[in-house]
């Protein structure tokens, strides 16, 4: 097993080290070559003759050797391992490679994209996009920390499932036990994890998939991405909105990331409309975007409901909401629909909408009010949240959640023009998936299985 990585060679001057990694690239001087060794926490110079002569950029290598101090005048400030050098004893190809079909020495922004997804598992080779899975795996790794000291269950909810309405559209999956049947993939664990305060839970929190079919843009991925979802029961509004607000605060300070606000300010969508034309805002100064600061607001006291094109109305944010108390009689009388305003809680940084939340109607009345008002039947109620309706009569809580999204949070930190280049695997923008072939045709087989004809 490799036990020593690269950047940990400083710490070891005068000693014989073996190292494992890829060739970042090569200095030939005829008798002396030199070569800078690459693995994931950074290069190194190693100093070789001949046995370097059939080396070339990123093929992988085995090197034994010995670390030497630099001469002061030789020393390179750019990388940490600038102070020393190794002097190669013995060198084994474990991987010739073939000429890559991307650099991947360069930062890659100026990369046509369908390429750099195509050979995604080569551009996340640069050091770049490395430290994006790092700091992405540290983030959750510290927010679960956070939730769990906090008495919060972590519970996986199905990604087999029924529609759930978040606004967009649905990724449907065929049926094969139930021919002309289909799963929808969820897009988001709404209504599960509802069910779970209905179930007792109490506390629920779940690094969750989502997938909604909807176009993508620089802050929306195409179909799937990755929401922190949680939900707690006896709560109010403000108490969601302040353990969203701590759990932020103690991550960002363990990652040492400054806060422009604290605790965050609070706008009300009437006030963000006047003062920022929009619900979502960067309270940053010119001088702030240079740094990472991360200006968090929240606002709140959204309208519950807009008219629809067709002259209906529907929800602005979240069917499930509840209405803020002073307007729960009106919901059920289903009257002054125009200002009704919702519990609803967006969190808002550096110009993102990076979370929403609400207070849930946690009585089968109020849902059904809300339906009711979006103009669906009985049947149609019954048939797409009969379910819903039934369990919030058997000794619901109240209860309310948030989800903050992920990939939007982790694109704020890194300062990053695109999600795309906070997500492992990310879909082009035309939707086919990173690296494999999807989507792509069904077989015969399969067809006939599901009973489906394509239609030509
Ligand atoms: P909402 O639909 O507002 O709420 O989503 C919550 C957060 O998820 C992120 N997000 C996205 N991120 C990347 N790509 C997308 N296509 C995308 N869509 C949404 C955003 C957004 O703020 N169930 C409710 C939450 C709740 O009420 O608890 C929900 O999903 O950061």
């Amino acid at each position: 097993m490799k036990k020593l990585f690269v950047e940990e060679t400083v710490n070891k001057i005068g000693k014989e080290v073996e190292l494992y990694g890829w060739v970042d690239s090569k200095r030939d001087h005829k008798k002396i070559i030199f070569i800078d060794l690459r693995d994931r926490s950074g290069i190194v110079q190693i100093v070789g003759d001949e046995k370097f002569k059939d080396l070339t950029s990123e093929d992988v290598v085995w090197i034994r050797g010995l670390v030497k101090k630099r001469p002061e005048n030789l020393v390179n400030p750019k990388i940490k391992t600038g102070k020393i050098e190794i002097e190669a004893k013995e060198v084994k190809i474990l991987n010739k490679t073939k000429p890559l079909p991307l650099p991947v020495n360069t930062d890659g922004y100026e990369i046509n994209e369908e390429v750099r997804l195509k050979y995604r598992y080569l551009d996340l080779r640069r050091p770049r996009l490395y430290k994006n899975l790092a700091l992405r795996s540290k983030y959750i790794d510290l927010i679960r920390q956070f939730f769990l000291k906090k008495d919060f269950l972590e519970i996986e909810t199905p990604i087999l499932s029924e529609t759930t309405p978040e606004g967009a559209r649905d990724f449907i999956v065929p049926s094969r036990l139930q021919p002309g049947n289909f799963y929808a993939l969820p897009q988001s664990p709404q209504q599960y994890k509802q069910l779970l305060m209905i179930a007792g839970v109490e506390r629920y929190f779940q690094i969750a998939r989502c997938f909604r079919d909807e176009d993508p843009r620089a802050d929306r991925a195409y179909g799937e991405f990755t929401q922190l979802d949680l939900e707690m029961s006896f709560v109010e509004r403000e108490d969601v909105m302040k353990i969203t607000e701590d759990m932020i605060v103690e991550v960002y300070e363990k990652l040492q990331i400054p806060l422009q606000k604290k605790p965050f300010p609070v706008f009300s969508y009437k006030e963000a409309i006047v003062k920022f034309g929009a619900d979502k805002f960067d309270l940053r100064t010119e001088e702030e975007k240079k740094t990472n600061i991360q200006a968090f607001a929240w606002v709140v006291d959204f309208p519950f409901f807009e008219k629809t094109g067709e002259g209906g109305w529907t929800f602005t944010h979240n069917p499930f909401s509840a209405p803020l108390p002073q307007y729960m009689k009106d919901l059920l009388q289903k009257k002054n629909i125009a200002n009704l305003l919702t519990s609803q809680y967006d969190l808002v940084c550096n110009g993102y909408e990076v979370g929403g939340g609400s207070i849930r109607n946690h009585t089968p009345e109020g849902l059904r009010a809300v339906f009711e008002i979006m103009g669906l039947s009985r049947d149609e109620i019954e048939l797409k949240f009969g379910h819903m309706l039934e369990a919030l009569s058997y000794g619901a809580p109240p209860h309310g959640g948030i989800a903050p999204g992920i990939d939007r949070l982790l694109t704020c930190i890194a300062g990053e023009p695109s999600l795309r280049e906070v997500i492992p695997y990310p879909m082009t923008s035309g939707g086919r998936t990173s690296v494999m072939n999807a989507p792509s045709p069904a077989s015969d087989k399969q067809l006939k299985e599901l009973g489906i004809k394509i239609a030509k």
